[in-house]
């Protein structure tokens, strides 16, 4: 059977008036209830509908939720206590992180060496995109997301932790909740500064 083809692009006002007032959530501000097992797999699924030059799909996921926060937060705890000796009544905030909301989704930047050469930078655009889809999608069922890096993003002992290999880096930690207040407007750039026609 043929392929049906997608219907061409209409205005759609309310998503329109989504992405222009959009802002994301605390995960500081964030509690339950978090998505569902099913809403977590469409939050997913939606989150890799991305642009992805050559389709080689250079991310994963790794999902925090329930106990499995706990955990994580074990090794948050002693890493963060091992590299700051002096902050010791740290430790404890910092192996609370990923319980600042129910569900957290780990995107791993996965890049595929590419025999016709889709460079790294576009692999690693790739996995940006994934993350914003994430809160995208997360805040389009109504629940609150922010893509956080933080410290343990890019530390070795947490990398090692969550299994990624040489090649990989973490692109952030979509935190996925019920935001506890409306989030407040965030200044913008000033778009005349960033925009030029070229001529
Ligand atoms: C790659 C990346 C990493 C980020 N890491 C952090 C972070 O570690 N801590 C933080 O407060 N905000 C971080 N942010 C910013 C928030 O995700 C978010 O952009 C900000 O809260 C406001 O965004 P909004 O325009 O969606 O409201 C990061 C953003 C990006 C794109």
């Amino acid at each position: 059977m043929e392929p049906k083809p997608f219907p061409l692009p209409s205005r759609r006002e309310e998503l329109i008036e989504f992405l222009e007032t959009r802002r994301s959530n605390l995960a500081k501000m964030m509690t339950g209830p978090g998505p569902n097992a099913e809403e977590l797999d469409q939050i997913m699924s939606i989150g890799a509908r991305v642009p992805d030059h050559r389709k080689l799909a250079p991310w994963r996921f790794i999902v925090f939720s329930g106990e499995a926060r706990n955990k994580i937060g074990l090794s948050l705890g002693r890493v963060f206590k091992q590299n700051n000796p002096d902050l010791a009544d740290r430790v404890a905030f910092e192996a609370e992180r990923f319980l600042r909301a129910p569900v957290v989704i780990g995107v791993v930047s996965s890049p595929v060496t590419c025999p016709r050469g889709t460079p790294e930078w576009e692999q690693r655009l790739s996995s940006a995109i994934v993350c914003y889809n994430l809160c995208l999608a997360s805040q389009g069922m109504g629940y609150g997301a922010q893509w956080l890096t933080e410290w343990y993003s890019y530390d070795e002992e947490i990398a090692a932790e969550l299994g990624l290999s040489a090649s990989e880096k973490m692109a952030g930690f979509i935190y996925i909740g019920t935001p506890k207040a409306p989030s407040l407007p965030r200044p913008r750039p000033n778009l005349a500064d960033k925009i030029r026609y070229y001529s």
